[in-house]
């Protein structure tokens, strides 16, 4: 792991005289850490004390900054390799959800590029209320790392879920997200190949409702295009992952819309465009019941089963490729059980994609770990060993990022 610059927002809570100890990990670690202390962190620890231990100076105020060519607020935002926000205060964590930017800290928060952990500490009822909840979630979907709090008693005298975790444990989460392979900057290209681009993936099977108990699905879990998502960030892009019902943390600085149907998703993907690309990996059912009903469908004690009629779902990628808004390069994939070239080809033509990435689902790829890929494009197909579905997303990412070089 290379030696990590971190920018450490320190927020307002008893717990904030722990971030004193993590700078000091930091710094052992042969890290450096510039700090940021809002106005209610001043109450508990000094500007001195974390001046001291992180060897830099401190800011606590936008008007700090007095000169802006100097050191701008962006400027401060860009210079680290990840953000940490400790403690995470129930007002920092609802400012960062609602996109608040109302003094240094949250102005940071909504001006960084770089990826952004938040630790929260707070009384167990404030981190329980649902409101903290929502914004939590919120957060997570927005790729942001929200660790758990620790349980047990607290400086307030109650008991349960809202302590800061220990140091040592705060700092075992950054190095593992550090370990993680960062941007690979192309030669002038500030942050990634992919800086500057915004890439739309979709991702993972839609549900289609027959009544509200019951659904039509697939067996995709959304690992390869959450992978590919998180690869695309890694470069730089800032992505926007259009994702059907799946069990999978967003990956770190991805943009996450949640839909359920493939009319949700066509919907989510035309309202998130202009994209420079779009990687369509979801498992769009291709049917839905005609007539979802509105009640529990009962058996009707004839022995009969109901009827289901079934009604074709729009085809999000083809009307993608003949909408005014195509992106510029456009990336199907094929799902294919026999022939799986052949019919790649057929689709990338019928679709008019310009890569079709066609993989074999007859084994046990939905669900796996693993895929083989043949990348079918304008100019030929390319057949990849067998990688891992990170290998398989970094690999694409590399490609897409040639493509803009
Ligand atoms: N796709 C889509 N909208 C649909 C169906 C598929 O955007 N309603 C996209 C998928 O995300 C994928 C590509 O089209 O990028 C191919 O999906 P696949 O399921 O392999 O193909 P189908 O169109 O369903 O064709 P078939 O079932 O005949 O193989």
């Amino acid at each position: 792991m290379i030696a990590p610059r971190i920018l450490l927002i320190v927020g307002g809570g008893i717990a904030a005289y722990k971030a004193c100890e993590l700078v000091r990990l930091i710094r052992k670690a042969g890290g450096s850490t510039r700090c940021v202390l809002t106005e209610g962190g001043s109450h508990f620890v000094t500007p001195m004390a974390l001046a001291a231990l992180s060897e830099q100076e401190v800011h606590s105020s936008l008007w700090d900054l007095k000169n802006e060519t100097e050191m701008g607020h962006i400027q401060l935002s860009r210079e680290a390799d990840l953000v940490v926000v400790c403690p995470a205060t129930a007002d920092l964590i609802a400012k960062m959800a609602a996109g608040i930017a109302d003094d240094l800290a949250t102005t940071l928060l909504l001006a960084t590029d770089k990826p952004v952990v938040a630790v929260p500490a707070m009384n167990v009822r404030m981190w329980l209320h649902p409101a903290t909840q929502r914004n939590v979630a919120r957060l997570r979907a927005d790729g942001v790392t929200v660790l758990d709090p620790d349980e047990g008693a607290m400086a307030c005298g109650e008991f349960g879920p809202g302590r800061l975790p220990e140091p040592p444990f705060i700092w075992g989460e950054i190095e593992k997200l550090m370990d993680r392979p960062r941007p690979a900057s192309a030669p002038g290209v500030e942050g990634g190949g992919l800086a500057g681009r915004h890439i739309l993936v979709t991702a993972g099977p839609t549900h289609e409702p027959i009544d509200p108990v019951r659904y039509i699905a697939n067996r995709s879990s959304g690992k390869q295009g959450y992978a590919i998502a998180g690869a695309l960030a890694e470069l730089g892009a800032r992505v926007t992952l259009v994702s059907g019902p799946v069990a999978l943390p967003t990956p770190p600085g991805v943009h996450r819309i949640d839909v359920e149907s493939a009319r949700e998703m066509a919907a989510a993907v035309d309202a998130a465009l202009p994209a420079d690309v779009a990687v369509m990996v979801a498992a769009v059912a291709d049917w839905r019941a005609e007539d979802a009903c509105g009640q529990k469908i009962k058996k009707d004690g004839s022995g009969l089963p109901p009827t289901l009629a079934l009604a074709e779902n729009p085809d999000i990628l083809a009307g993608l490729a003949a909408g005014s808004r195509r992106p510029r390069l456009l990336i199907g994939f094929a799902a294919e059980t026999e022939n799986v070239i052949p019919h790649a080809i057929a689709k990338r033509d019928r679709k008019q994609a310009d890569w079709i990435v066609a993989n074999d689902v007859s084994g046990d790829v939905m669900g796996g770990d693993s895929n083989r890929i043949h990348l079918v494009t304008g100019t030929g197909v390319e057949s990849w060993d067998r990688l891992t579905k990170d290998d398989v997303a970094r690999r694409l990412a590399a490609r897409i990022a040639d493509e803009f070089a």
